[in-house]
């Protein structure tokens, strides 16, 4: 036992890489067994070599500390002459080829026709919190990188892959996949995801994996608000607070797919990366094709904790303000109180308002440039409308300042309005397929960002009005999806490209953008929130949740959100009602939703009364007296929108543990009915907590095991119980 357990310590030391100790996790190599041991700090990765020297899969879970216990990898028998060995073996990263039916990680028709590829290890390194294992065909040479990154300490790891082609001629790659993560065997499996559509975005959606095939995707060129790349999988079993859940997230904004594939030998696999539909990457020799990292974690504390992981892994390893995290200043945006109707005098007047509320940056919607008037034109014409601007933006955005705000500018680079004088001069730097029709949707095309002109053309812009102008914030919004994706301009075999080479321009931009302004900071924003995830997010620093600013709706679509982001970056504006559905909810109850993300102001100030005004202004204070615990802090769901009582409360706890705020909703009392007790979390059992309102002090042992009894009564009641620690 001893020599053992030396023997491992020395393997450990000797052979691992980066931060591994028991604590933070890291990466460390079994040689005499071929295997990978990554671990997260919170779980434990374990892949390796198997007997066919294919690299594949050994476990996902709980962490191991005791390498002695970890076997070498084996195949899996074939079943029968239908069912081959190799469709049944847990491959990392399998090619279509050989007899496998399974969803392949990568596809690719050589120009001979051949269409079959297997891969198996070629060699492997482990660097900086990385291992990169390559695998190589049988035949020809086509090498690919698998790629695991893990972030010690997270519980998160990230899967990519790097598909090269060394031969001598062109391949066509018709699937590039992230990578595929695997359920341990069982039936049964259910599947956590987030669908919905423009004003109903991230409904979380609960259903049982049968065998075939769940896909998740996107096919419009951005993220979607269709579905989000993220899954998280349960056993059946997992609630808010127990159970065992796997999760994953994509990091990409453009097509995306993810597939659970439940076979009928009760293996459960996702497969993710770039969409295959309308997919086909050619690669010359020598070019290579990165995919898209793909997040995976795993908790045996069920969905709630699930969540936390990422939120913490988004705020320290993924936003940009990851080295120095702070929290998200209090915006105003005049989009729902003047729309297209923006000039100096109206911004000035809701800037003076606005201020008064104790708002930190006050943001321009649509509708100051160009001939914007309305939705029918503009786009492309980034400069000042004269008319409504007639000292250009410095005059209002020096009044912004003067008043002790951020200014913030809202913009649609990728778009242009057919009646434009961009598009005037460049009808052919829209997407489109030559003699095919141009199909507008909100009276505008698709900028083909692609090409690299357009890309130069789109920094050149937005780095003029950076450079121009005391801008601290952008607004950043895509407001319709890919049609047509047409790219006439390259060979037609380069044509599917753009599917790809779109984003990475995207982000392109967006990088030089803030290397040359680095105070700069940016919402994405597609018509709400069709474009989120883990992509962009490196880039940007806060996203606009949904066009439904209509209180009620929003805590689902809140609900959805926390899921997978955190309320950091999460835009929740306070509008005016009567909103969507018709439903007016009362002031307060707006605000308290709100403020359970990042909260900006939304509302036509000039319209508000005294009564407005003063009630703003105290929970303006009052979100700053909370706000570092909600954005920074650790989220507990404690009653779900989608729960038949009525009551939604969330709790955030600091990360300090010395403040909690639990926001309590009560949507439609009936006979009568109290609320049920709500049971906080997180809480130091031997610690006291002042409670405000009340002043009562009370133990952390006492408020989560006997609970709080809120007083909400009506429609739309809510209430805000603050926690300072003793
Ligand atoms: C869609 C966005 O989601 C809105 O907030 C607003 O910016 C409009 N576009 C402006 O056209």
């Amino acid at each position: 036992m001893m020599v053992f357990a030396m023997r491992n310590i020395l393997l450990a030391l000797t052979l691992s890489a980066g931060l591994f100790a028991q604590g933070q996790g890291g990466i460390r190599q079994l040689p005499d067994r071929k295997l990978w041991v990554i671990d997260t700090g919170l779980s434990t990765y374990v892949l390796g070599v198997n007997d066919r020297n294919e690299l594949q899969f050994q476990h996902w879970g709980g962490r191991i500390l005791r390498d002695e216990d970890l076997p070498p990898a084996r195949s899996s028998a074939e079943w029968a002459s239908f069912d081959s060995s190799q469709s049944r073996t847990a491959e990392e990263y399998p090619g279509w080829g050989g007899i496998r039916y399974i969803e392949p990680a990568v596809k690719i028709t050589f120009p001979d026709g051949v269409r079959d590829l297997v891969l198996k290890y070629d060699s492997a390194g482990i660097g900086q919190n990385t291992l990169t294992v390559r695998l190589k065909d049988i035949e020809r040479d086509v090498f690919v990188d698998v790629s695991y990154k893990v972030y010690p300490g997270t519980g998160v790891l990230a899967k990519s892959s790097v598909i090269e082609n060394k031969t001598q001629q062109p391949i066509l790659v018709e699937s590039a996949q992230s990578g595929v993560w695997y359920m341990p065997r069982g039936t049964d499996y259910r599947m956590t995801h987030l669908y919905g559509r423009w004003a109903g975005e991230t409904q979380l959606v609960r259903e049982i994996l049968k065998p075939g095939k769940k896909v998740i995707e996107s096919r419009r060129g951005n993220t979607g608000a269709q579905f989000n790349p993220w899954f998280a999988i349960d056993a059946g079993d997992a609630d808010e607070n127990h159970g065992r859940v796997w999760f994953g997230a994509l990091g990409w904004s453009g097509n995306w797919k993810i597939t659970a594939e439940t076979t009928s030998f009760q293996t459960t696999r996702v497969v993710g990366g770039f969409n295959d539909f309308d997919f086909g990457y050619k690669l010359s020799p020598g070019e290579k094709l990165k995919t898209p990292q793909f997040y995976g974690g795993y908790t045996d504390r069920g969905f709630g904790e699930a969540s936390r992981i990422l939120h913490r892994f988004e705020r320290t390893e993924i936003a940009p303000d990851r080295a120095h995290p702070h929290v998200r200043p209090l915006l105003y945006n005049s989009w729902e109180a003047t729309e297209f109707a923006v000039d100096e005098p109206g911004q000035s007047i809701l800037a003076d308002k606005a201020a008064k509320l104790g708002v930190e940056m006050f943001v321009m919607d649509d509708g100051w440039f160009g001939q914007r008037n309305d939705d029918h034109r503009g786009l492309g014409d980034w400069y000042v409308n004269q008319q409504k601007f007639p000292n250009g933006l410095k005059s209002l955005i020096d009044h912004v300042n003067s008043l002790g705000m951020k200014f913030g500018l809202w913009v649609e680079p990728e778009m242009v309005n057919p009646d434009s004088g961009l598009y005037r001069a460049h009808p052919d730097w829209a997407m489109h397929f030559p003699g095919r029709p141009r199909s507008e949707a909100r009276n505008q095309l698709i900028l083909n960002m692609a090409r690299q002109d357009v890309k130069e053309h789109i920094f050149g812009v937005l780095d003029k009005l950076l450079t121009e102008n005391r801008i601290a914030f952008l607004k950043w919004d895509m407001n319709r999806n890919f049609g047509e994706p047409g790219w006439p301009a390259v060979a037609p075999d380069e044509q599917k490209k753009l599917w790809v080479q779109y984003v990475r321009n995207l982000y392109e931009i967006i990088d030089r953008l803030r290397a040359n302004h680095p105070g700069v900071e940016i919402e994405s924003c597609s018509g709400g929130g069709g474009r989120v995830e883990l992509g962009i997010m490196e880039r940007v620093d806060q996203v606009w949740t949904s066009d439904n600013t209509e209180a009620f709706d929003r805590l689902k679509i809140q609900e959805g959100f926390s899921q997978v982001y955190p309320a950091k970056v999460m835009m929740a504006w306070v509008t005016d009602v009567p909103n969507m559905n018709g439903r007016s909810t009362p002031l307060k109850y707006r605000f308290l939703v709100a403020m359970q993300g990042s909260v900006g102001i939304g509302g036509n100030l000039n319209k508000w009364s005294a009564a407005d005004m003063k009630l703003a202004s105290d929970m303006v204070a009052q979100y700053k007296g909370i706000r570092d615990t909600v954005q920074q802090g650790d989220l507990y769901r404690l009653n779900s929108p989608r729960d038949p009582s009525g009551l939604t409360s969330n709790e955030y706890v600091s990360t300090d543990g010395k403040q909690a705020a639990i926001f309590a909703f009560y949507d439609h009392q009936q006979y009568g009915q109290e609320v049920p007790v709500v049971y906080p979390r997180g809480l130091d059992s031997s610690a006291t907590y002042k409670l405000t309102p009340g002043q009562t002090t009370l133990s952390g042992s006492y408020l989560m095991n006997h609970g709080i009894q809120f007083k909400l009564t009506g429609d739309y009641d809510s209430t805000l119980l603050v926690l300072d620690r003793q």
